[in-house]
C-alpha cells in the first residue's frame, strides 16, 4: 500500500486531511500527485532504454485535472470513446500520444479520432477493420491499426474485470489475427503493423501476463518470418493494487516489466502500455463522514455519508477496500456494518469490519479509491458528484467542484414541448 513520503493517517501528502473535509466537506476525493508521479517513475526507470509510451487508460480517472498532471509527467492516453477523447485532448494530452480501444467503436468515433491523428486504433473485429479503412479512404488518411488478441488465458482476477479468455467480448483469437495479417495488402488506408492484448484487471500474479506475452510473442515472430513487420506491441494494463493492508501482494512494476522484456527480447519497436489502477489507484483516498450509528438486532450500522453512487466497486464486484478513522488515537474496536444513506442493501461497503470505535461526525477514509471511484460515479438517489481534489506535498488544487443540485439537473426539463415522429 502506497505510505507517500508525508502521509500518516492525518494526513495524505502532506495536506491535513482535517483540513480539507472542514472546507471542501464529504465525501471527498483525495488523489495524492506524489503517488502518482512515483507510479509513472517506477515503470519509466523500468522501462529505460526501450522505445516505449505509458498510455493511462482514461476510464480509471478521467478527471481533466489528473489527466493534465498525467500530460505533465510525460504519459498519453488509452480511450474508449469519443469522450474520453475529448477529455484527453483538453487536458493538453497530443493525438499521437493516444491509442484507441474498444469492441464497439462507432463510425462518427472512428472518424473523429482519424480527423485528430491518434497515434494507433487497437481493433477487436474484422467489421471494425473494415469500417476503419473506409473511414481512412474517405478521409483519404492511413489509419495506423493493432489487432487485440484474445490469448484465451485466465487472468486469474473477478469474473466480470477478465477480459482475455476466449468467451470474453474482447479481441480476436490468433488463428483470426493471422488471416487479417494475410490480407493485409488489401487494406490501402490502413497500416496493420501491431499487436495488442489486455488480458484483464486487478491482476496480481505474473503467470497470466507471462502466458499472454508468450502467445503473443510467438504470433509476433511468426509474423515477422512472414514479411509482416511489427511496429508496436501493447501489452496493455491490468497491474493490480492493493486493496487489504497485509492481504492484497500486488506485482512489483520492475518484475512486471522485466517479463516484458524477456517474452519480447529482440523486438525492437515501440512498447505501449496501458495501465490505469497501477497508476491511481491507491492514490485516492475517499474521505466520508459517520452520520449515525444505528444498532439493528443483529448488526451494528455505521451509517456514512459515502454512498455505493460515489464508490460503486464494493456493491458491484464485493470488492473490499479498507476503511478506517483519520484520527489515529487508539480505541477499542468494534465490528461494524459500514453503509451508506442509498436505499438498497447493495449499498454496503463492509461487513463485520473491525474499526475503532466511532462517534457521529468521525472522519473516515476508504482507501485504493483513485482508480474506477469518482469514474463509476453516478447520481442515483439524486446525490450530487463528490468533489475531488489532488494534493502535492503540502498544498491541494480542486479538480471537480462538488456538484450542485443545478448542475445536477443540467439539460433535463419539463415536457412541455411536445413533438410528433
Ligand atoms: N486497457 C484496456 C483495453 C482496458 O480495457 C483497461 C481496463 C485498461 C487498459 C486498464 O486496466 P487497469 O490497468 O486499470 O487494470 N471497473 C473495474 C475495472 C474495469 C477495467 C476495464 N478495462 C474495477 O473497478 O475494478
Amino acid at each position: 500500500m502506497i505510505d507517500t513520503a508525508a502521509s500518516t493517517h492525518d494526513t495524505w501528502d502532506g495536506v491535513d486531511l482535517h483540513t480539507l473535509a472542514d472546507r471542501l466537506g464529504t465525501p471527498l476525493y483525495v488523489y495524492s500527485a506524489s503517488a502518482i508521479r512515483d507510479r509513472v517513475s517506477s515503470l519509466q526507470t523500468a522501462l529505460r532504454g526501450t522505445d516505449h509510451l505509458i498510455c493511462f487508460a482514461v476510464k480509471a480517472n478521467p478527471n481533466r485535472g489528473v489527466l493534465a498532471f498525467m500530460h505533465s509527467q510525460g504519459v498519453g492516453a488509452d480511450i474508449v470513446s469519443a469522450g474520453e477523447l475529448w477529455r484527453a485532448r483538453q487536458a493538453g494530452i497530443p493525438a499521437e500520444h493516444i491509442v484507441f480501444s474498444g469492441v464497439g467503436k462507432s463510425e462518427a468515433e472512428i472518424a473523429e479520432a482519424l480527423r485528430q491523428g491518434v497515434l494507433r486504433f487497437n481493433v477487436e473485429s474484422h467489421d471494425e477493420l473494415l469500417l476503419l479503412q473506409h473511414i481512412a479512404q474517405a478521409q483519404s488518411v492511413v489509419a495506423r491499426a493493432a489487432v487485440r488478441i484474445n490469448p484465451d488465458v485466465d487472468a486469474l482476477t473477478h469474473a466480470k474485470i477478465s477480459t482475455g479468455k476466449a468467451e470474453n467480448k474482447f479481441g480476436v483469437s490468433i488463428e483470426e489475427a493471422r488471416r487479417w495479417f494475410a490480407q493485409r495488402d488489401a487494406l490501402s488506408h490502413v497500416q496493420l503493423d501491431g499487436l495488442h492484448v489486455h488480458i484483464g484487471s486487478q491482476i496480481l500474479s505474473l503467470e497470466p501476463f507471462r502466458q499472454a506475452l508468450q502467445r503473443v510473442a510467438a504470433l509476433w515472430r511468426e509474423l515477422v518470418g512472414q514479411g509482416h513487420p511489427i511496429a508496436s506491441i501493447d501489452v496493455g494494463g491490468g497491474l493490480g493494487v492493493c486493496y487489504r493492508e497485509g492481504h492484497d501482494r500486488p506485482i512489483d512494476a520492475a518484475a512486471y516489466v522485466a517479463l516484458v522484456r524477456e517474452a519480447l527480447a529482440g523486438f525492437e519497436g515501440r512498447l505501449l502500455f496501458e495501465p490505469g489502477r497501477y497508476l491511481v489507484g491507491e492514490a485516492g483516498v475517499l474521505l466520508t463522514r459517520v452520520i449515525r450509528l444505528k444498532q439493528g438486532n443483529e448488526r451494528t450500522f455505521l451509517v456514512i455519508d459515502a454512498a455505493m453512487n460515489d464508490l460503486a466497486r464494493p456493491s458491484l464486484y464485493d470488492a473490499w477496500h479498507d476503511i478506517a478513522p483519520v484520527a489515529g488515537d487508539a480505541r477499542s474496536m468494534i465490528s461494524y456494518d459500514i453503509v451508506g444513506p442509498v436505499c438498497e442493501t447493495g449499498d454496503t461497503f463492509a461487513k463485520a469490519r473491525a474499526l475503532p470505535a466511532c462517534a457521529p461526525g468521525e472522519l473516515l477514509m476508504i482507501r485504493s479509491v483513485g482508480a474506477y471511484g469518482a469514474s463509476m460515479a453516478s447520481t442515483y438517489n439524486s446525490r450530487p458528484l463528490a468533489a475531488e481534489v489532488l494534493v502535492d506535498a503540502g498544498r491541494y488544487a480542486v479538480v471537480r467542484q462538488r456538484q450542485s443540485f443545478e448542475d445536477m439537473v443540467a439539460g433535463e426539463q419539463p415536457a412541455n414541448h411536445w413533438e410528433t415522429a
